[in-house]
């Protein structure tokens, strides 16, 4: 095992923060992962994968892991469908693009995700109609407690709107290795439905989308609102979007009836909080380093210097405003590490 000392963690988060790692590893195997997580002489381990989801505030002083575990087989397959094994550190976007050009469906929606396919679980990635939960069957992790490789289903990771177990009771006690998908070999169940979606495919004249159709018209939605992590620091949405009660909602569309929502239930309905966070006027401000990006309000960036403590800063400060102005709080997505 090589373990490094004082390295940058910049280029293993995508808000390229640079803080630094006083110890750090990278390791590529299940096998290797428990060996590292034995080594008494670092008693604190820090795990990282993308990257995409965290925000370092400082330098840490415990041993950080650094998943590379590749490898992707097929597992299962007939005439309708095939189950996909995905070790924990393969990008996800390379997996998507491998599936589309298998003709395999179910991941078009999820294209040019930013991270690595072992952390999807874990905030129950989703975009533009479709989440993770949809094509999920089951993942591998490591019991940090007991070294043991345990199986979750589907109803074991008890996924949410960004959430899953892994961001509850099972915070810090697995890290996930590998993950089973399931996708259509035919009959593909394409979800073209999200407003952007559908101007997309008309605006290219398509009548009879494919899943490569669906997938480039994703890709040029995020593109054309989402900066590239490798140009601009970000890491997606940083806070969730908030969820209102039928009370709560109702005295919100009354103060603001032109607010986009989508309803979830009888009782729940989304607020976009890029809605919210532009309302409060900082829609493609810059402070010092830190900034919200100019087209999509949610999305906090990095351009270039910026310290994680300074976005977080920033992020306090939107919050209290859009709590000010609204009275609803708006939590963040990303993993903060103080
Ligand atoms: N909006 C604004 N101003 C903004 C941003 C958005 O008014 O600056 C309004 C838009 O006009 C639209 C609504 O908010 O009416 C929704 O915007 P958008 O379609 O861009 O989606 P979102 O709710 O802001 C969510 C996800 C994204 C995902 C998109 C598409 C969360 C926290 N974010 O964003 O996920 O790509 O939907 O499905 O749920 C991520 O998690 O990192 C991420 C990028």
């Amino acid at each position: 095992m090589n373990i490094q000392h004082n390295i940058s963690l910049k280029k293993y988060n995508t808000f390229g923060i640079d803080a630094k790692a006083k110890f750090f590893c990278e390791i590529n195997s299940p096998e290797e992962l428990k060996q590292v997580l034995k080594l008494k002489e670092y008693p604190k381990k820090f795990i990282i994968s993308g990257g995409s989801n965290v925000l370092i505030t400082k330098d840490l002083n415990s041993l950080v892991v650094h998943i590379n575990i590749k490898g992707k087989k097929i597992v299962e397959e007939n005439d309708n469908y095939v189950i996909v094994h995905i070790m924990a550190g393969e990008n996800w976007h390379n997996i998507v693009l491998w599936a589309i050009e298998n003709q395999y469906g179910g991941l078009e929606n999820l294209s040019l995700i930013p991270g690595n396919t072992g952390t999807a679980p874990i905030q129950n990635i989703g975009a533009y109609g479709v989440e993770l939960k949809d094509i999920f069957v089951s993942c591998e992790a490591l019991d940090v407690a007991t070294l043991e490789i345990r199986k979750f289903t589907k109803e074991d990771c008890k996924f949410g709107y960004r959430n899953s177990i892994f961001k509850n009771e099972g915070k810090g006690k697995y890290i996930i290795t590998s993950v089973n998908l399931k996708l259509t070999k035919k009959k593909h169940q394409l979800n073209t439905s999200y407003g952007d979606i559908v101007a997309q495919l008309q605006k290219s004249n398509i009548n009879a989308p494919t899943i490569k159709d669906v997938s480039n018209a994703v890709i040029t939605i995020r593109k054309s609102k989402l900066p590239d992590p490798n140009e601009l620091g970000n890491s997606g949405s940083f806070f969730k979007n908030p969820i209102l009660n039928l009370l709560e909602f109702a005295a919100f569309s009354k103060e603001n009836p032109n607010a986009p929502f989508y309803k979830m239930s009888e009782n729940e309905f989304k607020v976009p909080a890029g809605w919210l966070i532009e309302q409060c006027g900082f829609k493609g401000k810059r402070f010092g380093d830190a900034g919200v990006h100019k087209k999509q309000a949610l999305v906090l960036v990095n351009y270039g210097n910026a310290t994680g403590q300074e976005i977080l800063n920033l992020s306090l400060t939107i919050r209290k405003s859009a709590f000010q102005k609204f009275g609803i709080d708006i939590t963040p997505e990303v993993n903060i590490i103080k």
